[in-house]
């Protein structure tokens, strides 16, 4: 299923971390290597890996970069430097809570550690662990949600929620993966996604890599084409989901949950436990984060507006639980999400 590897780690605990370039994605294929917290750090900001599940795994490979850089040979120095390159990893992007849960992970473990000489192993053996959980979770999510894929139905994504999203096969994509393993027939609708296009440039790419039936469309094509009947099922990914089960994912997300409902069609946001936020009530509260003006304002270094017109640019929107017929997640489905269903499955 999957024949690359969004993000691996080299070597022993003086190895680095190999991404695939995502920015490069489709024309080229190639992988950067980050042998620094600062290399990770602007890998991160600049979406050479992105997708709110590998955003938290890469960050907890850049905690044990930041373990490489010790200078000091007290634990508790170690320790004072570490937790600083912990809050510059945290800086990079900030509405996906995977990155605050995977370094929150990494700093628990860098309290255990009880002599300085064990700092590097532990850290790796932990970030290896929530590599290796992440890989596990997909998997579950495909099995949990492979019965939404409509038989000879019609499927909407938006963004990028597959396998260069995470370390394993994705989690939007992973009921569609897995159905495809099942030998059911389909069809799947990416939208482009603009600005960055994530959808044309990394979900049409994944799933021709997967021989996977595939159709790409304008993000504003998707009222059309529900209309006409050919979207039985909606399914994307999340970046955070509040404890109501408000869920913010890429902009543009929300108007497709509009369309959805005012169509009477299924909309189903498929994410790992870490991707839950429990200690904020609503959407409300989730941080948004704004992009710079010449991802809409240009394309491929064109302008395409008149120079210093004004842009909005947030990279993500919060869709309301009331518009999400199902959570489907590694520990089962939530069905019409509410905050007591949602904290019964995650934090019983
Ligand atoms: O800005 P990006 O590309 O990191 O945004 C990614 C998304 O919005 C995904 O849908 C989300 O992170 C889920 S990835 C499994």
């Amino acid at each position: 299923m999957k024949n690359f590897k969004t993000l691996n780690w080299i070597g022993a605990v003086d190895g680095y971390l190999e991404l695939i370039d995502q920015r490069k994605l489709p024309t080229e294929f190639v992988n950067i290597n980050c042998r620094t917290v600062e290399q990770l750090y602007n890998a991160i900001k600049t979406l050479a890996v992105r997708g709110a599940p590998a955003i938290g795994v890469a960050a907890a490979f850049g905690v044990c970069l930041a373990a490489q850089e010790i200078k000091a040979s007290k634990l508790a120095d170690a320790v004072k430097y570490i937790e600083m390159q912990i809050d510059y990893l945290a800086s990079s992007r900030p509405t996906a809570v995977n990155l605050f849960w995977a370094l929150e992970r990494m700093k628990k473990k860098l309290y255990e550690v009880a002599k300085i000489e064990d700092l590097q192993n532990c850290l790796l053996r932990e970030a290896k662990k929530i590599y290796d959980e992440d890989v596990e979770m997909c998997l579950k999510i495909g099995i949990n949600g492979e019965h939404f894929i409509p038989v000879n139905g019609g499927i909407l994504t938006h963004c990028n929620a597959g396998a260069l999203a995470t370390a394993g096969i994705g989690t939007a994509l992973a009921p569609i993966f897995e159905a495809q393993k099942n030998g059911k027939k389909f069809q799947v609708y990416a939208d482009e996604t603009r600005p960055l296009l994530q959808g044309a440039r990394l979900t049409a790419w994944e799933l021709m890599q997967a021989e996977i039936d595939v159709t790409l469309i304008c993000d504003n094509m998707a009222g059309s084409l529900m209309r006409q009947g050919k979207i039985n099922a909606v399914i994307v990914g999340a970046d955070r989901i509040a404890a109501n089960g408000d869920t913010a994912n890429k902009i543009g997300t929300y108007s497709v949950s509009v369309l959805a409902k005012a169509h009477n069609i299924p909309f189903y946001v498929a994410a790992p436990s870490s991707t839950f936020d429990l200690k904020i009530q609503n959407g409300s509260e989730i941080p948004i984060e704004y992009r710079n003006a010449d991802e809409v304002a240009n394309f491929m270094d064109l302008m395409t507006a008149p120079n210093g017109v004004k842009v909005y640019n947030p990279a993500f929107d919060v869709t309301p639980a009331e518009n999400i017929t199902a959570i489907i997640t590694e520990k089962g489905v939530i069905e019409c999400p509410t905050k007591e269903k949602i904290q019964n499955l995650i934090n019983p």
